[in-house]
């Protein structure tokens, strides 16, 4: 148990905050006492995975715990699957690197995306077409009002666009342990129907993509447009996409003719990244903080010295002009702390 650690390095936008505890867990019997440490004293806990879908706005009063359990297991399942389980704090993109080292398919839509496997289920992360209940099976939970491990299934997870059970009606009562996917050994299923995949394989001449040539086609397309958050701090998308209803995108169609939608049953999904930048927004700086020039959605700590709270007010100053220009209200995805 470590005092007054700096959360820097554990948050992908590398903003300066204060953890007052601070401690790494290994295996599910020391965070039982890392929990039993925190509840005894009630303190407030903030568990970290990659800290790559968070925002610290300040310094944190109570026990932040960094997940670090590792692993990775195999099952066999049937003649075309396996079952692959990774502990919580394995990183995301060297487990999709290692399903197709492995020739598993599954996850090769999903490559590259920051963070750690067991923080994928609680926003059901989701990238060109994929989204992980697509090969989701179970995750392994610690239920903190019982202190028992569990198991989640496809269907306890009400998993929706960037959502789950985790951030509704269980939130703050589990905390991840593993998660089990469902991948192909072969007979893959290759998704292009995402327009830029189809571009960059199209440009490389590839008509029949291996499920190693659609991750390279997503690692290039990610690589070019999105800021890595080694080199410039950000968590990825700031914002939802969000969900109108059909009349009012009509309407607004009226007005703005270039506006996208993606038709959603009765409704319509709107590119966030559309909205920001015909609010001017994109590549624009004020202060220590940016939207990044090349995918307005996401916000960057431009300088390296931007403060969480700097971060917080300036997706504040986008909500206010989106809502402005077309009455829509963005939701932040990222976590305020
Ligand atoms: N667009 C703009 N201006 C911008 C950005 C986007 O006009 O500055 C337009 C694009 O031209 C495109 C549309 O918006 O027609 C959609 O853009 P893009 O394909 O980049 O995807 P997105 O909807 O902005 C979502 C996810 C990303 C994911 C991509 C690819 C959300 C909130 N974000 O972004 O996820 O990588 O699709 O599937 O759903 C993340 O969650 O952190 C993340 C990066």
């Amino acid at each position: 148990m470590q005092e007054n650690v700096s959360l820097q390095p554990y948050n992908t936008f590398g903003v300066e905050a204060e953890a007052r505890y601070f401690t790494e867990i290994h295996t599910p019997e020391e965070l039982k006492a890392a929990i039993n440490f925190s509840s005894s004293r009630a303190l407030k806990t903030l568990l970290l995975g990659g800290g790559s879908n968070i925002l610290l706005t300040g310094d944190f009063d109570g026990l932040a715990i960094r997940l670090n359990l590792k692993g990775i297991s195999e099952q066999p399942d049937g003649a075309n699957h396996i079952l692959v389980t990774a502990q919580a704090g394995e990183n995301w993109h060297e487990f999709v690197m290692y399903c197709l080292e492995k020739s598993y398919g599954g996850l090769e839509n999903l490559a590259l995306i920051p963070g750690n496997v067991g923080t994928c289920p609680i926003q059901n992360i989701g990238a060109y077409g994929t989204e992980i209940r697509d090969v989701f099976v179970r995750c392994n939970v610690l239920n903190l009002n019982t202190m028992e491990t569990e198991d989640f299934d496809l269907e306890k997870c009400r998993f929706g666009y960037r959502d789950s059970i985790f951030k509704q009606e269980g939130k703050g009562q589990y905390i991840i342990l593993s998660v089990t996917f469902r991948l192909t050994t072969q007979n893959h299923s290759i998704k292009t129907e995402y327009g830029a995949i189809r571009g960059e394989l199209s440009n490389a001449g590839i008509t029949e993509p291996t499920i190693h040539d659609v991750a390279r086609a997503v690692i290039h397309i990610r690589k070019s447009k999105l800021p890595d958050p080694k080199e410039t701090g950000n968590a990825g998308s700031f914002f939802k996409n969000p969900t109108i209803p059909l009349p009012q995108f009509e309407e607004l169609q009226i007005r703005f003719p270039h506006i996208q939608g993606y038709p959603n049953g009765d409704a319509v999904k709107v590119p966030a990244g559309w909205l920001i930048e015909q609010c001017g927004w994109k590549g624009k700086q004020i202060g220590n903080v940016a939207s990044h020039p090349l995918q307005a959605l996401v916000i960057i700590n431009a300088t390296g010295q931007a403060t969480g709270k700097e971060i917080f007010d300036f997706s504040t100053l986008i909500i206010d002009s989106v809502r402005e220009k077309f009455g829509i209200e963005l939701e932040r995805e990222v976590n305020i702390i």
